[in-house]
């Protein structure tokens, strides 16, 4: 996606002199210092791969570990840490994704738990042959559903790489299609699909749709009830701020959780501490847990669900706008040989913004040594992921300006 754009000499460029207005009438700025911050990272654009921790993370880890691990022990579980993963898929889909109770949960990895859903709703649909995915969409995605169709003897259909548009899809969606997989947030582009477009589509075709909401969720309004999602996933450790490999959460709704999934633990099953023989998987969103939930990891994620209850996902969103509207305009402004491959249509993006050069790699090294910490994906694609409660205007111009004099641009 080239465009027209005049090319400014950085020479005159004081990056903050059009970040200071900016962040100075942003109304929800003073969230920022909420983050644990460290003066060596000068820009931390990195958002949408690991969301910064927040302070109030801190005391509920350490009083988790002296209080409730240290004092309750094994007592813990039956005191409130067994229901956790459901609590908080609670919160998560009033605060985020626009679901009712009982819907969403939290565990297992989004690659373990997109096996899992898939593999239901596949066989929710027998007789249909056929499974679904672009060529564009992350690599877990893809080598599940490749997994998959080796399994049980399926056809996986591509969808050939570029934005997946109700247009483009309506023309290849296969009739024997029994699920199509896409994520809501393209993680290389940026591109956000038309989630209630594409879903009425499926389901025109009579297949189920399972999303991937790991680069939407906490940063795009969601409501997955209203719009007749089937089945989504995501990760917590991008924008919802849980930390370095915290569990995924799974939203099934309610009329399809009488789908079986594969791994049938004794956690998911009815009666767990009957110890009993045979597997029936118990009712509702549980039957789609397996094992013990990984407890410490779901702390953090609270409290940034509770930071965005308090903002607004709205207001959230908002600010995410305006970031990658500035970042797109300084890319056109400092970055003449950059090419833009985020969708330039605001409404059609997240909240990251990719440029590709060919000499992007080479200065990565530099750009980190320097605290300015974007990510780097093959071949040539530098996203600058921007995390609406935690990043300044500032330090997009910091990033944007740095990147441009390591590009001599
Ligand atoms: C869009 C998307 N889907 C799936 C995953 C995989 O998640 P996990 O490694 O937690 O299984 C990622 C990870 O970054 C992702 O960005």
């Amino acid at each position: 996606m080239t465009t027209d754009r005049a090319a400014a000499p950085l020479d005159d460029f004081d990056p903050l002199d059009s970040a200071a207005p900016r962040d100075d009438a942003d109304p929800i700025a003073h969230h920022r210092d909420l983050f644990v911050r460290d003066a060596s990272v000068t820009a931390y654009l990195d958002g949408n791969s690991l969301g910064r921790p927040l302070m109030a993370s801190v005391d509920r880890v350490t009083s988790f570990l002296t209080e409730e691990w240290g004092g309750r022990l094994i007592r813990g579980w039956g005191e409130g840490w067994l229901e956790l993963p459901q609590r908080i898929g609670d919160d998560l889909g009033r605060v985020a994704l626009g679901a009712a109770a009982g819907q969403t949960v939290i565990g297992d990895s989004t690659t373990v738990l997109l096996y899992k859903l898939v593999r239901a709703a596949v066989d929710a649909r027998p007789g249909r042959t056929e499974i679904v995915i672009d060529r564009d969409n992350f690599p877990t995605d893809r080598y599940v559903l490749e997994g998959i169709a080796a399994e049980r003897g399926l056809t996986l259909r591509w969808i050939a790489a570029g934005e997946p548009t109700p247009e483009a899809l309506a023309a290849v969606l296969p009739p024997a299609t029994a699920v199509l997989v896409l994520s809501a947030v393209s993680y290389r582009s940026g591109f956000l699909a038309d989630v209630p477009a594409l879903t009425a589509l499926a389901h025109e075709a009579g297949a189920l749709i399972l999303w991937d909401l790991c680069h939407s969720v906490g940063v795009v309004s969601t409501e997955l009830d209203e719009w007749g999602v089937d089945l989504a996933v995501g990760c917590t450790y991008k924008y919802l701020n849980g930390g370095p490999g915290s569990p995924a959460f799974a939203y099934v709704a309610d009329r399809n959780q009488r789908m079986r999934q594969p791994i049938q633990g004794w956690l998911g099953s009815a009666t767990p501490f009957e110890m009993g023989q045979g597997y029936e998987p118990a009712e509702g969103i549980r039957g789609f847990t397996s094992g013990t939930p990984p407890i410490v990891g779901m702390l953090a994620m609270r409290d940034m669900i509770a930071l965005i209850e308090e903002v607004g996902i709205d207001a959230v969103r908002a600010k995410s706008v305006a970031l990658t509207e500035y970042a797109v305009q300084l890319v056109d402004e400092l970055l003449p040989s950059a090419v833009l491959a985020s969708p330039r249509d605001p409404r059609r993006r997240g909240s990251h913004v990719t440029i590709d050069h060919d000499g992007f790699e080479a200065i990565m090294p530099e750009l980190w040594r320097r605290g300015v910490i974007p990510d780097f994906r093959r071949p040539n694609g530098i996203r600058l992921g921007l995390s609406p409660l935690s990043t300044s205007f500032a330090e997009v111009a910091t990033g944007v300006s740095a990147i441009a004099e390591l590009l001599d641009d």
